[in-house]
């Protein structure tokens, strides 16, 4: 009996082991990470460094920052700027720092990426529709000349592209006059861009995946984890210290940072997905 029980300690200990063997995530080796995107990437203003962009909209580090340190990159560059959007331009002004501009500023340092790169485009779009773009034509436009310009340039390594984050439930847009129209039309524009995105990325005759069978192109829906994150929290309002009455904790129960961005409780779980992506098999 005894060395029955044994037997069955045993076996089951090397039944867990064997699945944690098999189910070992593959190591993803990152040389040098490089990031494009609007606010929700900026990373803000280094004294020194390869980061770019305006400033941070967070209260602790965003994904691109989670993600090198969980890859350990060797060298990490960050082109997102605040208010990008996906063309040239920016939610204020015109002649700079959209998606668009962030690319071909990078590629005219950069001819030919040969070095492996892993390459993560959050493609911007979200804030033309905040800008007041009615449809989604031509952020669906902008998006696949983008995708188109920088698989042009990429001889081998990987590119992620991000699905755009749904904000129609950010306390930005609760609170805005008219919030449920507004939330409405914006959760229309971003999953209808989601959409199409899927099928400019995945599409089996002429997606970006097929036509680059050299490079390997993942599109990361980060919607699902970000609402899960934000399940457990608070949605209503953005964290604030400004509160006669605030505990220590509470610091750790708010999904937004500010109106439109999310706390760096989400980010982190943003960059454990993508992350997770890299290293499935
Ligand atoms: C894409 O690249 C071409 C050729 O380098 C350039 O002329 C064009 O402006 C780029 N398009 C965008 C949208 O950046
Ligand atoms: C989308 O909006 C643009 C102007 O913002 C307009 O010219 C175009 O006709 C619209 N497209 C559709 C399909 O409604
Ligand atoms: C969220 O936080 C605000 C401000 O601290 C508070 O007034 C509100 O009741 C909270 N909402 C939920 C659903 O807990």
């Amino acid at each position: 009996m005894r060395s029955l029980l044994i037997v069955l300690i045993f076996s089951t200990f090397f039944a867990t082991l064997e699945t944690r063997i098999l189910h070992r995530p593959r190591d993803f080796r990152c040389g040098r990470l490089i990031v494009f995107g609007d606010s929700l990437s900026d990373d803000g203003v280094e004294a020194e460094g390869e980061s770019h962009g305006f400033l941070r909209n967070c209260n602790g580090k965003v994904w691109p920052e989670y993600v090198n340190a969980m890859l350990e990159c060797d060298r990490y560059v960050n082109y997102a700027y605040s208010g990008a959007k996906s063309g040239i331009g920016n939610f204020y002004f015109d002649s700079f720092s959209g998606i668009q501009w962030q690319i071909n500023q990078f590629l005219s340092n950069n001819k030919f990426l040969s070095d492996d790169p892993l390459v993560i485009l959050q493609t911007g779009g979200t804030i033309d529709f905040f800008g007041g773009d009615t449809n989604s034509t031509e952020v669906v436009e902008n998006i696949q000349q983008t995708i188109q310009n920088i698989t042009q340039t990429m001889s081998s390594g990987t590119l992620v592209i991000l699905s755009l984050l749904d904000v129609s439930n950010s306390p930005g847009v609760q609170a805005a006059e008219d919030s449920e129209i507004l939330q409405e039309r914006l959760g229309h524009l971003i999953s209808e861009t989601n959409r199409q995105l899927h099928h400019i990325v995945l599409d089996s005759d002429l997606g970006t995946r097929r036509l680059n069978p050299f490079l390997r192109v993942r599109l990361i829906d980060i919607n699902t984890v970000a609402l899960a994150a934000m399940q457990s929290l608070n949605t209503t309002e953005p964290f604030t210290h400004h509160s006669p009455d605030l505990i220590p904790q509470a610091i750790y129960k708010y999904a937004y940072h500010d109106l439109w961005n999310p706390s760096t409780i989400v980010h982190y779980h943003i960059a454990k997905e993508i992350v997770r992506n890299l290293q499935q098999f």
